[in-house]
């Protein structure tokens, strides 16, 4: 029997989400990696509890993550039954559809069709009757984007789903979603994007967007799969992602170049007293536009360390200089 930590909410900070009255913590925790059937259960449970337990209140998936596509979401379905249901009204619990996840022509992108039928799908995975957050995974240039975001709104209306979100959405894409969202009142909560020191495309006009539409934005690998931490300063370990999955984060991407950078910044990081993830994390939420960090986690000593990093010093203008002048080199 599980009993979270009751002083659990005065160690993390959450931030409004948007202009909603949605709150989220600071850290989140993504269930795309370590959560599938090469990951032990208890593993799982050991990393899950860490995160609430430090107040880590949102949980994000999606319907393809695994491995095989569906395992997270089946995992996290035993995980509810066994220690989650009497504590669903603390958790915003989030998943996806939009990338392939069945055979044929309505198991991928954005159609009507593939986006309900996921959704139920997900819930019964998941044994859940609603999820918070229900993303649009990525944009679908074949299906009107009226189709894509009336399906979100569908799904709102229908009760499935809390609140609605776009992820992986370019600038204008985004502002048309958000435009088609609001006029069928259902205004979009938040987007998902990619965003992390090696990453920083969203600074290219989305983040203004945002800012100025006033939609949450939650931000995915902003540790670069492990690479902005202390993981590979000695190579590449067993246990680690690139090691033993290495789907996305292959061995041979981990350049001596990417490397330099990594020491340099790890220095930077050491100077101001915190590990390397802490000051990464903490970069990502310099700005009050990064409503989350969506981290992932192997180990619960991760979770520990990653909760510490919005409380970590403020950066001065010299620290933020002298990291982008690493990022450029
Ligand atoms: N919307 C989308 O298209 C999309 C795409 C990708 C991801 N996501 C979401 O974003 C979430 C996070 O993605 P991600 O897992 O790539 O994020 P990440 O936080 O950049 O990387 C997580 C990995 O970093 C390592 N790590 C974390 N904390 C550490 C620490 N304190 N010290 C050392 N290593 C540490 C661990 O690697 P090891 O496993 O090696 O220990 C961990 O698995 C996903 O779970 C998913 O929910 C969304």
């Amino acid at each position: 029997m599980y009993t979270p930590d009751p002083s659990r909410y005065e160690k993390m900070a959450y931030r409004r989400c948007g202009r909603s009255g949605l709150m989220l913590p600071a850290i989140s925790l993504g269930l795309w990696h370590n959560f599938g059937n090469i990951t032990p259960f208890a593993q799982q449970q050991s990393v899950l509890r860490c995160a609430f337990d430090n107040g880590i209140t949102h949980f994000d998936l999606a319907n393809n993550y695994g491995p095989p596509a569906g395992e997270a979401e089946s995992n996290f379905g035993r995980h509810m039954d066994l220690d989650w249901h009497t504590h669903r009204d603390e958790l915003v619990i989030s998943t996806k559809a939009g990338y392939f996840m069945w055979d044929g022509p309505y198991g991928d992108h954005g159609s009507r069709k593939y986006l309900i039928s996921s959704l139920d799908q997900s819930l019964k995975r998941m044994h859940l009757d609603y999820v918070d957050i229900f993303y649009h995974h990525r944009p679908d240039p074949d299906t009107p984007l009226e189709e894509t975001m009336g399906a979100l709104d569908h799904i709102v209306r229908s009760g499935k789903a809390l609140y609605a979100g776009i992820s992986n959405y370019k600038p204008e894409e985004a502002r048309r979603a958000i435009k088609l969202l609001r006029e069928m009142g259902t205004p979009c909560l938040i987007e998902q994007p990619s965003y992390s020191m090696f990453n920083r495309w969203i600074e290219d006009g989305l983040t203004d967007m945002l800012r100025a539409e006033n939609v949450g934005c939650i931000c995915f690998a902003p540790l670069a799969s492990g690479l902005l931490t202390d993981r590979y300063l000695n190579g590449i370990p067993a246990d680690s992602r690139a090691a033993h999955d290495p789907r996305f984060l292959k061995p041979d991407s981990i350049t001596e170049d990417k490397l330099v950078k990594i020491r340099s910044l790890n220095e930077l990081a050491l100077a101001r007293g915190q590990k390397l993830s802490q000051m990464a994390l903490q970069w990502v939420l310099r700005d009050g536009v990064v409503t989350s960090a969506l981290i992932g986690a192997s180990k619960p000593e991760q979770i520990l360390d990653n909760v510490k990093a919005p409380f970590g010093p403020e950066f001065t203008r010299e620290e933020l200089d002298r990291i982008d002048a690493v990022l450029k080199a």
